[in-house]
């Protein structure tokens, strides 16, 4: 583009063959429109007067020195214009283009991708002023392992925890209905000591009955050192611990209570996938297990606290209302392979029955962390389902790696994340996917992952490869809080 604003190129007139141009400039007003073929003084009497050429080959003779000036006027005009236009095409290509890929100007935020665009002040304000609520939709979080809720504040652009002192249940189910949880299954709130915090969100309770977000107002001290820590659900629990020993391949067989969040997912009376509870509403799964046909949610059957497939025969399981893909799931890499499935009713939780915790962002899972996988799949490559729930005990493996040339030479997206045994012989296998990957972590069980793939089964060398559910958490919550 910047070579057009240079110098125009040289310009070689050829009149030997050239056309009369067809817009030719304008002789001066005044002047003779045909000097050179009128004589000065016209002829008193009609006389023969050449016709004027349409297609004249060759010139009158010498010609006249301002042509040569007009036309190279009319040259410079015309590259003038041209570069103009270049500029212009290109001054609206960037703002067609900034229009397109970035609808708000800087100070502004977009509305979800409507186009919408709403000042920072507007946000998590406890008023929605986008169309779909987005501004109010994102502004609580619950971060690490003890669940510290933060609130956003889109001034400072940064996260900050809730100071303990007035707080109380009622706003901690605000909180919680506000990441898409019910209030029927909400635990508890509670202060924990806490001085590694420099800012505090705090409440105002002096400013009557107002929305949450409105009370709350940033500040550098908090009286009772604690901030809120917050619990939406009961999850993470196990009525039965794992035992330590160690088919899935390599596997045991399970108790029940034992894996009370893993679901069999069937379709046609038959066990294709595996899932996790995360509330009485909502299911993880993956991508992959609900592509093409199976979108469809009438295809599916789920069941829920039974350990043999035989025994699900004669029952006729829960029924699927939704199935949310993630969209910017691949199928060929399976980069973001999970799903959400909505039952069309709750499950009711029991010992055996229970839902699984979802990942915390700021959550630190050590390189080698000890996992579990737990699923109905192949017992062996090749295999065919198994009749009962298996589950092995895999460490992680460091996306670095698993990304090794021997190993998945660089497959290894962010959104997945690498268990099992280098050497072989432990491995989640076909039937497992879209099953927990978990680990025990400040006496809750965390959902780490979730099946995804893997080359062969508990082949040395090629371990599974599950979704990175940390990364999903966010996503999770924003569907489950657009779809309650
Ligand atoms: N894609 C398989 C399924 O649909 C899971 C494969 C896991 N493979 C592995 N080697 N870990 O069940």
């Amino acid at each position: 583009m910047t070579s057009t604003l240079g110098p125009p190129p040289p310009y070689y007139e050829n009149r030997g063959f050239q056309p009369e141009p067809p817009y030719a400039a304008r002789p001066a007003a005044g002047a003779h429109p045909y000097p050179q073929l009128f004589p000065t003084n016209p002829p008193s009497v009609p006389s023969y007067v050449p016709r004027v050429a349409t297609h004249q080959s060759t010139r009158p003779a010498a010609p006249p020195p301002r042509r040569t000036c007009a036309a190279s006027l009319r040259k410079t005009i015309i590259i003038i214009l041209s570069i103009l236009i270049v500029i212009c095409c290109a001054i609206a290509a960037f703002f067609i283009w900034y229009f397109v890929e970035n609808n708000c100007l800087s100070s502004l935020i977009e509305c979800g991708s409507s186009g919408v665009c709403m000042p920072p002040s507007q946000w998590c304000d406890g008023v929605s002023d986008c169309p779909n609520g987005e501004d109010e939709t994102r502004c609580v979080r619950l971060f690490g392992p003890n669940f510290i809720l933060q609130v956003y504040s889109p001034v400072s652009k940064s996260w900050y925890p809730v100071c303990q002192d007035d707080w109380n249940d009622d706003y901690g189910k605000i909180a919680c209905k506000d990441m898409g949880y019910s209030v029927d299954t909400y635990f508890y709130s509670r202060g924990v000591p806490d001085v590694s915090f420099k800012s505090y969100m705090k409440l105002n309770t002096s400013a009557g009955n107002i929305d949450l977000y409105k009370k709350l107002y940033s500040s550098g001290s908090c009286a009772s050192g604690s901030v809120v820590s917050l619990r939406c659900i009961e999850c993470g629990l196990a009525s039965k611990s794992a035992s330590i020993m160690n088919r899935i391949v390599g596997g045991s067989g399970a108790v029940l209570g034992q894996w009370p969040w893993q679901v069999s997912l069937h379709v046609q009376g038959t066990h294709v996938c595996g899932g996790s509870i995360i509330t009485p509403h909502w299911l993880v799964t993956a991508a992959h297990c609900v592509e093409g046909r199976l979108s469809d949610p009438h295809s599916w059957r789920v069941y829920a606290g039974i350990l043999n497939q035989d025994e699900m025969l004669f029952r006729s399981g829960y029924k699927v209302q939704l199935i949310i893909s993630h969209p910017d799931y691949d199928t060929d890499s399976k980069d973001n392979d999970v799903a959400l499935m909505k039952l069309e009713t709750p499950l009711s939780f029991t010992e055996n029955v229970r839902p699984v915790c979802l990942p915390n962002p700021g959550m630190m899972f050590q390189p080698n962390q000890q996992c579990w996988i737990s699923g109905w799949g192949a017992e062996y490559q090749g295999g065919k389902t198994s009749n009962n729930l298996n589950y092995v005990a895999v460490p992680l493996i460091e996306r670095s790696r698993c990304n090794a040339v021997y190993i998945y030479n660089g497959m290894i997206l962010p959104t997945m994340i690498c268990a099992g045994d280098l050497a072989g012989g432990i491995d989640s296998c076909q039937g497992d996917s879209g099953g927990p990957l978990v680990t025990h972590h400040h006496s809750v069980w965390w959902l780490v992952g979730d099946t995804s793939w893997g080359t062969g089964c508990a082949t040395p060398n090629k371990p599974g490869v599950y979704g990175n559910m940390t990364v999903f958490t966010d996503w999770i919550y924003k569907n489950m809080q657009a779809n309650r």
